[in-house]
């Protein structure tokens, strides 16, 4: 995995709060009756004429829209569209990428239109907890793998499980660079983290078998069982005692630079 110098650093850290106020100015926008083209032509907007920035998604290996809108059994990759309307008790992700300065961010979050039953509310907790769990634990000299344990141990207990298709991963002057970061226990996988590394996590977790499938549009990504699947994701940075939470945002209760020494 690529260590960035201080100056590249700064832009993915730009690019990366970019991506979270796109989040931010839509909150107010995911209500029952809007339609998911509407939500993407909004941070189009926003992102380009506003931030002046390059909606990532757009184009890329020719993905039709600017924010990829993933609504309920949908588990990520969902493309937004004028026919689609966000329904009462819909989850909604919304995950934003984008290009600044020739550096990309990375994030995305759960809202739920109108009031959401119980059961979704608490798989997107639950998804945001295992994010942040794994966010307490980074620090240079640990294993990659540890995220991914950490994951799936704190997942499973609450008998959701975890996608394995689709992985975190490096992110800097390309969106998506190597390593990938499993959000799942591997055995193989030696990286040793260290400071000035940047990458996402964005675990993907349903709440009944784990498997997928891609649908006829060749980019939503459906649970087979049609259970709901909920994602958080953050683009991270290692720093000398902890990590910092790049793509972090005003309402969250971490704090963007995390001491895990
Ligand atoms: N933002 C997604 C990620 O977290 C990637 C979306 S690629 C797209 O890595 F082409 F579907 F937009
Ligand atoms: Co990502
Ligand atoms: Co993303």
């Amino acid at each position: 995995m690529l260590t960035y110098t201080k100056k590249d650093v700064t832009k993915i850290r730009l690019a990366s709060m970019l991506a979270s106020e796109v989040l931010e100015m839509i909150e107010p926008y995911i209500k029952p009756t809007i339609a998911t083209g509407e939500i993407d032509a909004l941070c189009f907007k926003y992102i380009t004429n506003i931030l002046k920035a390059t909606p990532a998604c757009l184009g890329y290996y020719g993905f039709p829209k600017s924010i990829c809108v993933s609504i309920n059994e949908v588990v990520c990759h969902g493309i937004p569209k004028y026919n689609h309307i966000v329904k009462e008790g819909d989850i909604v992700n919304i995950d934003v990428a984008v290009l600044k300065e020739g550096f990309y961010g990375d994030t995305s979050k759960m809202f739920y239109a109108g009031e959401a039953a119980a059961n979704s509310k608490e798989l997107c907790i639950v998804v945001q907890e295992s994010l942040y769990l794994a966010i307490r634990s980074i620090k240079p000299g640990i294993r990659l793998r540890t995220i991914g344990k950490d994951i799936q141990a704190y997942v499973e207990d609450k008998n959701y499980s975890v996608v394995k298709e689709y992985c975190g991963h490096g992110i800097g002057s390309k969106f998506h660079e190597e390593p990938q970061i499993p959000h799942y226990n591997t055995y193989d996988n030696g990286v040793l983290l260290k400071e000035d590394m940047a990458f996402t996590i964005e675990p993907m977790i349903n709440a009944g078998e784990s498997y997928t499938y891609v649908e006829k549009d060749g980019w939503s990504v459906k649970t087979k069982d049609h259970s709901l699947s909920a994602q958080y994701e953050h683009t991270i940075l290692v720093t000398k005692d902890g990590c910092e939470i790049m793509s972090l945002r005003a309402e969250e209760p971490l704090s963007k630079h995390i001491h895990n020494l």
